[in-house]
């Protein structure tokens, strides 16, 4: 391990010197050359450099603007992650991608037709098999086992509604009855959008209320067939998390993150290139200022997907080192809007708060129930403490418009500071 730091070392001074100066192009003179990669140890407070805003807007600037749009498994992400792993041994990281693969449902769409009458706008239920089958459409109350058994389901498509037990188990049962399709009609007006969560054994699609009461009143005096198809592919998708690590001296770990990936739709300059800009800054900063606490910069791959990276990180944690983690600091969206919110554990959100008084920022915290929706919830769950700094007021969330051009210096730097302020008040921990 000594052997390698020493090599990174070397490796950073060189490309620290121009030796070969990936990018994005930095002043020299704002370079710590002689900070980056030291041992930690305490430093004197006037070499530990200050949070630097134009360099986190370049950042920016490359990942979203020069990189673009990076959804899981693109060409785009490879590049994003690599150029991330190249910066973070810059600055005196052991760092390298974390590859993980997983399966994507792609949702082409779905048809129901009433044989010799009308079409019906159905819904995919995601990760219903895809598949055409016609058949009688059989009423078979909410899927519970005792609804099916009273409906003679077999080569019929089953009509359940919606509510008292899961999608799953309403296909399930279904399926078992002998259905070769199913279709659940809302318990309230309009149609929805469910989903199995696991791949399902028969076709299975989501209706109105209105539609499916309808249909439910017809069966009563009619016998109706009806043709169901889905269409819908399931990908394996290859992709990567960003894993670096500086030693600490305490035995304690501080994680800074968030995820680099963007929606297929746009280029990510808020969402998050902001978050892994911030990071990639901060964990310069600490660097160069003899940090106590190991630090682990984790940039994270297909968050858009369903928090797919963080989800393959913490699974690689052991118990000891989930232990020794004092806190995640999870960086999401957080360059466009004038409000910040804090959600996680509440200590250090009650800090976060705290800090931010003395920085003359006025946070809101997250209430539990709002508070999912990113990285910090697959670290949480493993009862490690985590701190999300988010802004809710992005008119561009998910859309192409979110531009390097949209993201505002000034609350990136607020959000710096603020963060860099909690890691401060941690190092005395
Ligand atoms: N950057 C957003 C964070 C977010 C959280 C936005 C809560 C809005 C509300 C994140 O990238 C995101 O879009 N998350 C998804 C959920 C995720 C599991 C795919 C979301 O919130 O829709
Ligand atoms: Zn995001």
């Amino acid at each position: 391990m000594g052997k390698g730091l020493l090599q990174t070392e070397v490796l950073a001074i060189l490309l620290l010197a121009g030796v070969a100066c990936a990018q994005p192009p930095l002043p020299a003179a704002q370079t710590p050359t002689a900070a980056v990669g030291q041992p930690p140890g305490p430093t004197p407070a006037s070499t530990i450099p200050a949070f630097d805003t134009d360099r986190v807007m370049a950042t920016i600037r490359f990942l979203a603007g020069e990189i673009g749009t990076r959804p899981a498994g693109s060409e785009a992400s490879r590049r994003a992650a690599e150029h991330l792993v190249a910066q973070l041994r810059v600055l005196g990281y052991r760092a390298e991608t974390q590859p993980f693969t997983f399966r994507e449902y792609v949702d082409r769409g779905s048809e129901l037709r009433v044989v010799g009458g009308r079409p019906v706008s159905a819904n995919t239920l995601r990760d219903s098999p895809a598949g055409s089958v016609r058949g009688l459409l059989a009423a078979a109350g909410l899927g519970r086992p005792e609804d099916v058994a009273a409906a003679d389901l077999r080569g019929k498509v089953a009509l359940v509604q919606r509510g008292a037990i899961t999608f799953r188990e309403k296909v399930r049962n279904a399926a078992a009855a002998g259905a070769v399709g199913v279709v659940v009609y809302n318990n309230q007006p309009g149609n929805f959008r469910g989903t199995l969560g696991e791949p399902g054994p028969v076709p299975a699609v989501s209706i109105s209320q209105e539609d499916g009461t309808a249909l439910a009143e017809q069966l009563k005096s009619d016998r109706l067939e009806v043709e169901l198809a889905v269409r819908a592919e399931v990908r394996q998708v290859a992709d990567q998390n960003v894993v670096a690590v500086r030693p600490g001296t305490s035995g304690r770990v501080v994680i800074i993150g968030g995820h680099y990936d963007s929606v297929p739709d746009g280029p990510g300059a808020n969402d998050n290139a902001s978050g892994t800009a911030i990071s990639l800054e901060l964990a310069r900063i600490l660097a160069a200022s003899g940090y106590p606490h190991e630090l682990r910069v984790i940039l994270f791959g297909a968050e858009e997907n369903g928090l797919i990276g963080s989800a393959e990180y913490v699974r690689t944690l052991d118990e000891e080192t989930k232990r020794r983690v004092i806190a995640m600091l999870n960086l999401d969206m957080v360059g466009v809007g004038e409000r910040l919110r804090l959600g996680g554990s509440l200590e250090l959100v009650n800090l976060a708060v705290e800090l931010a008084a003395n920085l003359g920022l006025r946070p809101e915290r997250l209430s539990s129930d709002q508070a999912g929706g990113s990285d910090h919830v697959n670290f949480l769950r493993e009862n490690i403490p985590a701190l999300f700094f988010w802004r809710p007021d992005d008119p561009a969330y998910h859309t192409a418009s979110d531009r390097p051009e949209n993201v505002e210096p000034a609350r990136v730097e607020e959000v710096g500071r603020l963060a860099m302020a909690v890691l401060e008040a941690l190092a005395r921990r």
